[in-house]
């Protein structure tokens, strides 16, 4: 595996690549299993893998953990490496972003609502960086998990929009055994709070139950029954729990036609947790 830290020296170990089909899996480091799976399903489609690791100083609020959030780049070389990844960049802040930017990229409507909302910006910092990150490692192919739900929707709109010549692949979330969905951001729980954590996860499935039994019948009784099931844990302080049409993220008059999103951000302390599920009225009950 070769480790990389600027575009000149990427652009250069790429381009013998070129003719081959190049597999791209962008994320912010600290890996677990979600990423690695990630790489798995690029490594049986593409020839050569590239991980970028880069923690986005333009995706995160001025009041949001940019500064705290975790990195332990020898680790994740160690398992980039195991998992088969060829090309991991790891480029720094100012490699990135050497002069102020006067460009973002900004997709809307979709960004209007979930995350989008609790975190102005955001959006336009990841759309940005991820527009950047093509352009720089110019994937056939690039990996994303169904985790961040909204920011799969995002990105392939920005791809369509913009006809940034990349195949945009969602990937199922890798979850617990417990059932929380992994994320670098778990480590920040007590042991308490990873306790309380496990009513997202489950408050989802029961709905997909009683959404299958026909219990719930609406996008509405939908959004309560998972609201009221996560409520009733302590401490566990509701962001957003809200039900869209998917991929557009709009509002959804039946759960019988389509397909559709249940998503939650919950807090839990200073740990902002988010979760979904997607569903599809075709594969109903
Ligand atoms: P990060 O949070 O590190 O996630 C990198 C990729 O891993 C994303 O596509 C994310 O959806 C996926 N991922 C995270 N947890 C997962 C899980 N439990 N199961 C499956 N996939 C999972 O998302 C970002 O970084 C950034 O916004 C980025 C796209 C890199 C732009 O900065």
């Amino acid at each position: 595996m070769k480790l990389i830290d600027t575009v000149r020296q990427l652009r250069r170990e790429l381009k013998p690549h070129r003719a081959r089909t190049v597999g791209f899996v962008p994320t912010m480091g600290y890996l677990h299993e979600g990423h690695l799976s990630l790489v798995k399903r690029a490594k049986a489609e593409c020839d050569v893998v590239v991980m970028s690791i880069f923690v986005n100083p333009l995706q995160f609020g001025p009041n949001e953990d940019f500064d705290r959030y975790p990195r332990d780049l020898e680790r994740d070389a160690a398992l980039a490496r195991e998992a088969g990844v060829d090309v991991l960049f790891h480029p720094s802040v100012r490699e990135m972003y050497p002069e102020p930017m006067l460009t973002r990229v900004e997709v809307s409507e979709i960004t209007d609502r979930l995350c989008g909302v609790s975190r102005p910006g955001h959006f336009a910092g990841v759309a940005t960086v991820v527009t950047k990150l093509f352009n720089i490692v110019q994937p056939d192919r690039a990996y994303f998990g169904l985790k961040d739900a909204q920011q799969v929707a995002v990105i392939q709109k920005m791809v369509r929009d913009l006809h940034i010549p990349v195949e945009i692949v969602p990937c199922e979330t890798v979850r617990e055994p417990d059932g929380l969905a992994m994320s670098s951001r778990n480590v920040y729980l007590s042991p308490e709070e990873r306790e309380k954590a496990r009513i997202l996860s489950r408050s989802l499935f029961e709905a997909r139950d009683g959404w299958s039994s026909g219990e719930l019948d609406t996008p509405e009784e939908m959004t309560e029954f998972v609201r009221k099931r996560i409520s009733s844990v302590p401490d566990a302080d509701i962001d957003y729990v809200e039900t869209w049409s998917w991929p557009d993220l709009k509002p959804l008059g039946t759960l019988h036609d389509g397909k559709f999103i249940v998503a939650v951000a919950v807090r839990f302390g200073k740990t902002r947790l988010i979760d979904n599920l997607l569903f599809d009225a075709k594969e109903e009950r």
